[in-house]
């Protein structure tokens, strides 16, 4: 379809977007005006700014020929819209433009995405570049890597980054044998590119059956070390853990980029709730490496959400920053959020003792031993005892009670509350659980228990995409 036909389209959805109450609209997460969002794409700081992209229907609560949807903030907190990036209008991406990064090559907002194309029987994929200007218009340069042999049409989801004299990539990637692969290829220029070869995937580095495709790879230093954030599809649930659809975890290690080989340790998730994925990293000019995820999950009950009666669906995570400490990558909330927090109040009590809060947008930081529970908004509950926490919610196809689980001991928490999601970070950055729930009225924390807590507890302020 023409360019200029796809972008009316979208106008048309966006001139359209719903104006009545909408009381699961995030109040400082990121969510689309209309449609559909997904992977955080393009993340970057630029001459100071930072820039978000994301995959993005604007036309349906649907997945779909995806365009690219772009944000730009001075603080990551306050974000402003920029014009549309990518409109899937060009043969090599028919099927939408798809997951990618961004880097800044001589000065030049540059973005490397996935052309999708479909054919009636079977599909292929192009690793094709763009460059954005200052006033956020984009010009596509058109693919420079093609299907390479030995794998089927799912190869995508460019992340592009700089190590001494060359660019390098990683790609997820499904082979013939139907096996999730991470490719490495090296770049001499953004115009030519050699593949290196799998750096990771079933079958490799002492891995067994993982997985039948593995999506968004994403592979960066922290400390002395390499870390390869990936989402394996196809992994089978185990006892209390791979209990989403798809997982989202990463592999600890170290890449010699000479025999492109990455010898790592054990798949760990990134994070134990109930809606989590395709995460993206970013370094940031200071030196911190940040996070956003799509708080949102393919394939599960994602069209149950009741925000699809306002006409979008999703939102991103928090910004997180990642470290990496005694085998573990530790994430916490981005310190910029500290500056939403308003009206500060401190409670020290019995967990049945403590008052009823309102959590529409709120912060609860939380000191405790023994068990007790809370529940968000008659609708999510919160249990913590000796062997952890367990989250549960109704399942929104089936009504069902359902469950998410962190293992091991549990002193401190820090919870970000945001309307119809919640962030659970455990220990100081330990672990972390993400979720989206929709209470029927304003959400209010009502407690539960005897173990005595400390509490501290904000409201956060309003961040509008204007
Ligand atoms: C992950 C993903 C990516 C793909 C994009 C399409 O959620 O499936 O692999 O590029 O979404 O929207």
């Amino acid at each position: 379809m023409s360019e200029a036909r796809l972008i009316n389209r979208a106008l048309k959805a966006v001139l359209n977007k719903y104006t009545g109450e909408d009381p699961h609209r995030p109040a400082w997460h990121l969510s689309p005006q209309t449609g559909l969002m997904n992977d955080p794409n393009g993340f970057i700081q630029f001459q100071g700014e930072w820039h978000l992209f994301y995959q993005w229907n604007p036309v349906a609560c649907a997945h779909g020929a995806k365009y690219w949807g772009h944000w730009r903030s001075t603080n990551l907190l306050d974000w402003r819209h920029e014009p549309l990036a990518l409109v899937p209008s060009e043969e090599y991406e028919s099927h939408g433009c798809y997951s990618g990064s961004a880097i800044d090559h001589d000065g030049r907002l540059t973005l490397l995405y996935t052309g999708n194309v479909k054919f009636e029987h079977g599909r292929t994929a192009w690793q094709c570049l763009a460059t954005v200007d200052k006033n956020g218009e984009v010009t596509k340069q058109g693919p420079v890597i093609s299907l390479p042999p030995g794998y089927t049409g799912h190869v995508r989801d460019p992340k592009i980054w700089r190590h001494k004299d060359h660019w390098y990539l990683v790609l997820g990637a499904q082979n013939l044998a139907e096996q999730g692969k991470v490719l490495l290829y090296r770049g001499n220029s953004l115009q030519e590119w050699t593949l290196l070869g799998e750096i990771a995937g079933a079958h490799l580095n002492g891995l067994d059956d993982f997985g039948y495709m593995w999506e968004c790879p994403d592979l960066f230093a922290l400390g002395d070390r390499e870390v390869l954030i990936v989402c394996p599809q196809g992994l089978a649930a185990q006892e209390r853990k791979w209990l989403n659809t798809y997982q989202s975890g990463y592999f600890i290690g170290k890449l010699d980029y000479e025999s492109a080989t990455f010898p790592h340790g054990e798949f760990q998730e990134l994070d134990h709730g109930f809606e989590f994925y395709a995460p993206q990293t970013t370094l940031a000019d200071d030196g911190r490496r940040i996070m956003f995820g799509w708080m949102g999950l393919p394939d599960a009950n994602e069209f149950f959400q009741p925000t699809i009666a306002q006409g979008w669906i999703h939102t991103m995570t928090c910004p997180r920053e990642l470290t990496l400490e005694q085998g573990k990558v530790m994430q916490r909330p981005a310190r910029e959020l500290q500056q939403l927090r308003e009206q500060h109040k401190h409670y020290q009590n019995r967990a049945d003792a403590l008052p009823t809060l309102c959590v529409e947008s709120a912060e609860l930081n939380i000191r405790s031993l023994g068990n007790w529970e809370v529940c968000f908004g008659e609708t999510l509950t919160l249990a913590c005892d000796e062997q952890g926490i367990r989250l549960t919610r109704r399942n929104l196809r089936s009504g069902e009670p359902e469950q998410r689980y962190w293992l091991g001991k549990v002193s401190q928490l820090q919870i970000l509350c945001d309307r119809s999601s919640i962030e659970i970070f455990i220990n100081d950055g330990e672990g972390v659980m993400s979720a989206r729930y929709f209470p029927q009225a304003k959400p209010v924390a009502v407690w539960q228990g005897e173990a005595s807590l400390s509490l501290d507890y904000w409201q956060l302020r309003l961040c509008m995409v204007v």
